[in-house]
């Protein structure tokens, strides 16, 4: 056959019958799986199952650090009628059940990243070769947006690998490396990246000689319990438990997923298939999966955003962090961590520094527990670290962190004494979470190099960092600091300088509410379990508690000073912080807790601030009521101040930065779903019946206008 042209697909077929098929989809960075790629793959498959010179073909990918990225995403969040994606689900497991019935074996060669389709299509044929590049990632991720792999992912995996590693990569939406995905059986081999077009050629010569290198097997323990049935209940009863512990039933396709992979283990592929198609049809189109689909684009849009600022910049070399507490050693380990840089971390004591240090090697610790880094990558990483009590060797670094104490005075001092130390064009960020960005800055020389860099605590596990942008901070500033985000795996956004910023202003707005319903005699207990209820990480007394009450105490003064209009604490808050109660660094709080363990609420509590023991009958609807719609209030006075760029931007800052349940799409697009008018009106009657605090902005009022929070203020 002579070599073929398509669009997105070139095949070749030498006179071996060795042949390749690259898929190349013209004009984008990753391959996905349009309609019209799909048609085109449709009519190749036509073409090749009738050939009689194709002996063999490896399936490659003309892209630089991709194999297929999946689906058309576009074509999902469209879809409105069940039969039309259940339809679409069938067309591409009719297509791969033709690619599996080749009449030669196939094999796909992956040389970089392989997600949905890719991956169904690659378990569709006959061998999986995988490269060693550490960034190559095959996975399955179609439960983050809200479906089940249904291109016989659910049906095929489990056939490959056995039910317990099937059913880990589906539930949880993962992705793994080669050397993972050749352990549990999912790829046949791990090929070195810089020779790997040679390895996957002499591996196709040994198929083509009938010889092929032996398939790998599941291990025996998943053949034990996936071989007799009373193990396959075990497996599936727990996958259950474990999905609805950790989604609390908000995410309904990680529990299709399993019953549609049982049906594929029980009743036989075809089964499996005819459920796939039947799930997606009925979840496609569910508002979960629309609101997951649309955080996935407001990522990626913020990713594009953040790498168009990247152009030329040149990467930070080396880093000083300020502050060896909590959060001082936190940063200094993600930098030498992600950003692999040296990093002096100075406190003004022996023993603060020593307390940093252990911080930062428990968290090394706990990546090699993890097996995310190799014991000698953990103590190389760790040696990044120089502790230090003076300014040596300041003159070297490139940027520096200040997470001192949470002082106006304190900063401004060290500040000050830190131009001094480094270049008049090192960039200065504060990790400050409340205090003025233009305030800290006052006495520096060079103000524009000064930022705020707010991580959220614990730092190697939130996502979100908020770029503060002082009045005169400079473009260039903020860009080094976005670029490093990157670098570290956060999701930079950037904010206006504020009291609180973006997110602790709205999420203070949300924690006084909850005192206003324990002071009118609700329970501990009632109050948090509203939220956690509807999908909120954690209720918001026992956030206070994580927080610290000291701390959430002062950055509610602060902010209540300048909002005093709307924002009134109950006498009794600042009888909250005791040295002996300040949230679960104390062992007690809100709750009472065992370590880091929450156990039960705290009865003292009550009795502590002078509140009646609870017996009020607790409503759900006007708890969540009342502190949801304090936080829509004001969300829209940040949009309207222009603090945050955009709804999705402020969005995607509540998701990242307190756990905003993503299935609810996030806070601006909830509020535009429940219709914004109808907020309105229940925030009027709230204020009639609360207090002013609840009267409407003027900003969710424009809003109601205009159509809705997205379509004023995007
Ligand atoms: P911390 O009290 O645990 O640590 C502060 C450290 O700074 C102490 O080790 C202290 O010895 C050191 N320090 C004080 N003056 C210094 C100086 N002149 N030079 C060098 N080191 C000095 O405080 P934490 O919680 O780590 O907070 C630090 C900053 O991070 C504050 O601005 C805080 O608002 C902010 N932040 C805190 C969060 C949290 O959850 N704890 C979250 C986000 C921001």
């Amino acid at each position: 056959m002579a070599p073929a042209m398509s669009s997105a697909f070139e095949l070749a077929v030498p006179s071996s019958g060795l042949a390749t098929l690259v898929f190349d989809l013209p004009g984008k960075k990753v391959n996905v799986f349009t309609r019209s790629v799909l048609s085109e793959l449709e009519k190749l498959i036509e073409r090749m199952a009738t050939s009689q010179d194709i002996r063999c073909l490896v399936l490659l990918s003309g892209k630089e650090g991709n194999f297929v990225a999946g689906a058309d995403i576009d074509e999902i969040a469209d879809v409105t009628d069940p039969a039309a994606a259940e339809e679409g689900a069938r067309v591409g497991q009719r297509l791969f059940q033709a690619w599996n019935e080749l009449p030669f074996p196939t094999i796909a060669a992956i040389q970089g990243t392989c997600v949905g389709g890719g991956t169904e299509l690659s378990l569709a044929g006959n061998y999986i070769l995988i490269s060693d590049r550490q960034d190559v990632r095959i996975g399955l991720p179609e439960v983050r947006i809200g479906i089940v792999p249904a291109w016989g992912g659910c049906s095929r995996l489990p056939r490959r690998t056995g039910l317990a590693s099937a059913l880990d990569i589906i539930l949880g939406g993962k992705s793994v490396d080669g050397k993972k995905a050749f352990k549990i059986g999912l790829a046949d081999a791990v090929l070195p990246d810089p020779t790997f077009l040679r390895e996957v050629r002499s591996f196709a010569e040994q198929v083509l000689q009938g010889r092929p290198p032996p398939r790998r097997r599941s291990n025996l323990k998943s053949k034990l319990l996936d071989g007799n049935p009373l193990g396959r209940d075990v497996v599936f009863s727990q996958a259950r438990k474990q999905v609805l512990k950790r989604t609390g039933g908000h995410y309904p396709a990680a529990l299709q997923a399993i019953e549609v992979v049982e049906v594929g283990r029980r009743r036989g592929l075809e089964a499996g298939l005819q459920a796939e198609a039947r799930a997606t049809g009925a979840l496609a189109v569910s508002p979960v999966c629309k609101n997951l689909i649309h955080i996935f684009k407001m990522m990626e849009a913020s990713k594009r955003e953040s790498a168009s600022l990247e152009t030329d910049q040149q990467p930070i070399r080396e880093a000083a962090v300020l502050g060896a507490g909590v959060m001082g050693g936190g940063i200094a380990q993600i930098l030498a961590d992600r950003a692999d840089i040296p990093v002096r971390l100075k406190d003004v004591g022996t023993t603060p520094l020593a307390t940093g240090m252990a911080h930062a090697k428990e968290i090394f610790e706990k990546q090699v527990a993890r097996r995310r880094l190799t014991r000698p990558e953990a103590a190389r990483k760790m040696n990044l670290l120089l502790p230090c009590l003076d300014y040596a060797g300041f003159r070297r670094v490139e940027l520096v962190v200040e997470a001192i104490v949470e002082d106006l005075r304190v900063k401004q001092q060290v500040f000050s004494e830190l131009a001094d130390q480094v270049g008049p064009e090192v960039v200065l960020a504060s990790n400050t979470s409340s205090l003025s960005i233009d305030l800290i800055g006052r006495d520096t020389p060079n103000p524009e190099r000064i930022v705020g860099m707010h991580f959220f605590n614990p730092v190697h596990q939130m996502p979100l960092v908020e770029v503060v942008k002082g009045s005169k901070t400079s473009h260039q500033a903020v860009q080094v600091v976005l670029t490093l985000c990157r670098r570290l795996g956060k999701t930079p956004v950037v904010v206006k300088d504020g009291p609180g910023f973006l997110v602790n202003r709205i999420l203070t707005f949300y924690m006084t509410e909850a005192l206003w319903l324990l002071d009118e005699g609700r329970a501990i207990e009632d109050i948090d379990g509203v939220m956690t209820d509807w999908g909120m990480p954690m209720g918001p007394l026992a956030l206070i508690d994580t927080v610290g009450i000291d701390v959430a105490v002062k950055v509610a003064h602060i902010l209540a000073a300048a909002f005093a209009d709307r924002l009134v604490l109950p006498t009794w808050a600042d009888q909250l912080a005791q040295p002996e109660r300040l949230g679960i660094k104390t062992g007690s709080g809100f709750y009472l807790y065992k370590g880091q363990e929450r156990s039960k609420p705290d009865p003292a509590v009550y009795r502590n601030l002078g509140l009646a023991t609870p017996n009020e009958p607790s409503d759900p609807g006007e708890f969540l009521d009342r502190m949801v719609l304090p936080m829509v209030n004001e969300a829209a006075r940040c949009l309207a101040e222009a603090l945050v760029m955009n709804p999705s931007e402020l969005d995607l800052a509540m998701i990242m930065g307190t756990g905003f349940p993503p299935f609810r799409g996030g806070l601006c697009r909830w509020a535009d779903l429940q219709g914004a008018e109808r907020l309105v009106t229940i925030l009027r009657q709230l204020a009639e019946h609360n207090g002013e605090r609840f009267q409407p902005s003027v900003a969710l009022e424009r809003a109601v206008e205009g159509g809705g929070i997205y379509a004023t203020y995007s």
